[in-house]
């Protein structure tokens, strides 16, 4: 398995994570801000009736702020290439007809051209290796719209974080990490020129996450699960660890029929 899977596959962190996420998906943690913000983008955007593809979806637990703050009938359809996720969704969902899960991989999914009506992929391709095949894939298998939150800024930074580890150094003696996760962000240039070479992509817009609650943030629920690894706000903006995190919605309008 390539070393930047491990962060959720780790049986340690991955499974505190799950919980977590699937803790939100009951009812018995609060929406994410980020979940309520994409609700709120998509509540214009989605139709009665429509195919709802939740790439990266964890336990499901935006499928909660869909249903509160987008309130039309839509069918939800979350992929994870995480299998315990996607088994802690259909047990947080079980009984309900609005919804399905499935184990996928962004980078060749399953799933066929133009089988859902609009998508989003949250806070997923930071940790990915790359992104040009999976936003490929999203549009691909998309007919209208694809919602991404992702990390955008004025340039492209290709940032690996560098686990800490318990049984020895984190570093081997090539200065190398004996394992990592990514967290890249993208230049605003770069992402249009992805884009650009899409045919189906007729328009893209590119707008701050900055309608968030910095008190929700600071959630001890949140700090407590997460540890080391929790947002704070520090002067308006998004931090984890030493990073400042861009984090940007990117919607992107597509007609195949181009
Ligand atoms: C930071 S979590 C985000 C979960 C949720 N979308 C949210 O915003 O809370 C990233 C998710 O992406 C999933 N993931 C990582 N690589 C993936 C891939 N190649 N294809 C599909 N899902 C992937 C992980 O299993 C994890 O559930």
């Amino acid at each position: 398995m390539e070393a930047w899977r491990q962060t959720w596959t780790d049986p340690a962190h991955g499974a505190a994570y799950g919980e977590l996420l699937y803790q939100r998906a009951i009812g018995a943690l609060p929406e994410m801000e980020s979940a309520k913000a994409v609700a709120r983008r998509l509540a214009p955007i989605l139709r009665d009736g429509d195919r709802l593809l939740d790439a990266g979806c964890g336990a499901g637990h935006f499928l909660v702020s869909i249903r509160r703050h987008a309130p039309c009938r839509v069918h939800y359809h979350g992929i994870d290439a995480t299998a315990p996720y996607i088994d802690l969704a259909r047990r947080a969902f079980a009984g309900a007809s609005d919804c399905v899960f499935g184990v996928d991989d962004l980078f060749a999914l399953a799933l066929d051209d133009r089988s859902a009506d609009v998508a989003m992929c949250n806070t997923v391709l930071p940790f990915l290796p790359s992104i040009a095949q999976p936003i490929a894939e999203l549009c691909r298998v998309t007919r209208r719209v694809v919602i991404l939150r992702m990390l955008v800024s004025e340039r492209s930074f290709l940032i690996r974080e560098v686990a800490s580890r318990e049984d020895g150094d984190e570093l081997d003696e090539a200065n190398q990490p004996r394992g990592f996760g990514f967290c890249n962000i993208y230049s605003h240039r770069h992402l249009r020129r992805l884009l650009g070479r899409i045919p189906a992509v007729r328009s893209v817009a590119i707008e701050p996450d900055d309608e968030f609650d910095p008190a929700a943030l600071a959630d001890p629920a949140e700090q407590a699960f997460k540890r080391d690894n929790a947002t704070a706000v520090l002067g308006g903006m998004q931090v984890n660890g030493s990073i400042i995190m861009p984090w940007a919605f990117v919607t992107i309008g597509l007609d195949h029929d181009r």
